[in-house]
C-alpha cells in the first residue's frame, strides 16, 4: 500500500476536491490554524502514487498497514435516511438482523468501506439517498412502477437503495473498474437481483433505452457535459437526481441542465455540496 501527499494553501481546496472527487483513497485535511491542507491518495501500487506524483508534484511513501480501506474509512453509526432506510458499514448477517430489530420496517442497506465511493456518510450520497426517498414514494402514491440508471455509482449504494424503495430493475455505470467489481460484491451482499452493472464513461455512453428515474452523483464537470446523454436516457415523465457539485458551480451546473430542458424542483445545499432533484419540462 502506498500513499501520495502534499501540502498547500487552503485556497487549493475547491480544486483539489475537483481532481478527486469520488476517489475513495483521496483524503483531504485542514491543517491546524486553517492556513493549509494536507492532501493524500492511498493506493495499491506504486505506479498509481508515481503517476500522480509525475502530475502534481508531492512526496510518495510506501505504507505497513494491511486493512487499508478500514484506515481510509473507519467505522461509523448507521445512517438513517428520512424514517426508511438504514445505511451500515457492516458487512455481517448478525448486524443486519440487530438492525432490523432496531429500525423495524426500514430497509437496510449493507455497504463496507473499499475502494469505491458511496459508503452513505458523503452529503452527496446521503442527499441522492434523501430524494431517492421521496421520488419512490411519490412513484408509489401515483401507483407508477419504475427502473433506476445510476451514472457513476461508485460503491452501488444508490442502485441498490432504489431497488430496495421498489425500483423494478436498474443499471448502475462506473469507469473504474474497481468501483464495478465493488458495486457488484454489494448489490450481492444485499440480496438484489435486476441490477446490471457495467464499466463505462459516461462521456462517451449511449443509452440504449430510457429509465423513469435517473441519478448522477458526479462532478459538477462531468455532468455539465453529460447533460445531453443523460436527458436521452430520462423518460419524458421521469426524474432526475444530480449530486456532487460545489456551491459555487451550481449557478453554472443549473444553466447548462435548463438548456437541456430541465426544470429543477428542488435544490438542497449541505455544506459546500449541492444535490438537486430535476424533471423534463
Ligand atoms: C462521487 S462518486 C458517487 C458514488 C455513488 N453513486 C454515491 O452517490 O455515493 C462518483 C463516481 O463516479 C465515477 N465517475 C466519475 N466520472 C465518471 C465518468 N465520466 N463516467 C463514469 N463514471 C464516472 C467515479 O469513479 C465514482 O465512482
Amino acid at each position: 500500500m502506498w500513499v501520495w501527499s502534499k501540502l498547500s494553501g487552503i485556497q487549493w481546496m475547491d480544486a483539489w476536491e475537483e481532481r478527486f472527487y469520488g476517489n475513495p483513497n483521496a483524503v483531504i485535511n485542514v491543517l491546524k490554524g486553517g492556513k493549509s491542507t494536507r492532501v493524500e491518495v492511498y493506493a495499491e501500487t506504486e505506479q498509481e502514487v508515481l503517476d500522480i506524483q509525475k502530475q502534481f508534484g508531492g512526496s510518495v511513501r510506501k505504507l505497513v498497514h494491511k486493512n487499508w480501506a478500514a484506515m481510509v474509512e473507519p467505522d461509523r453509526p448507521p445512517i438513517k435516511i428520512r424514517s426508511k432506510m438504514i445505511v451500515t458499514q457492516k458487512r455481517d448477517a448478525e448486524a443486519r438482523a440487530e438492525l432490523e430489530k432496531e429500525f423495524p420496517g426500514r430497509h437496510i442497506v449493507q455497504i463496507p468501506a473499499d475502494m469505491a465511493f458511496g459508503t452513505g456518510d458523503h452529503a452527496t450520497t446521503s442527499n441522492c439517498l434523501r430524494f431517492l426517498v421521496d421520488v419512490a414514494s411519490e412513484l408509489k402514491k401515483n401507483g407508477q412502477r419504475w427502473d433506476i440508471l445510476d451514472l457513476g455509482c461508485g460503491s452501488g449504494v444508490l442502485a441498490i437503495a432504489a431497488r430496495m424503495l421498489g425500483a423494478d430493475s436498474g443499471l448502475a455505470l462506473d469507469f473504474d473498474p474497481a468501483a464495478v467489481t465493488v458495486a457488484q460484491r454489494n448489490v450481492e451482499l444485499n440480496g438484489q437481483k435486476f441490477i446490471d452493472i457495467g464499466q463505462a464513461d459516461v462521456l462517451n455512453w449511449e443509452p440504449s433505452r430510457k429509465y423513469r428515474v435517473v441519478v448522477a452523483n458526479l462532478f459538477s464537470t462531468v455532468l455539465q457535459q453529460a447533460f445531453p446523454t443523460i436527458v436521452e436516457s430520462l423518460e419524458d415523465d421521469g426524474y432526475l437526481i444530480i449530486s456532487g457539485i460545489l456551491k459555487e458551480q451550481w449557478p453554472e451546473t443549473q444553466e447548462c441542465a435548463e438548456e437541456e430542458g430541465l426544470v429543477f424542483s428542488d435544490v438542497l445545499t449541505r455544506g459546500k455540496w449541492v444535490s438537486a432533484r430535476a424533471r423534463l419540462g
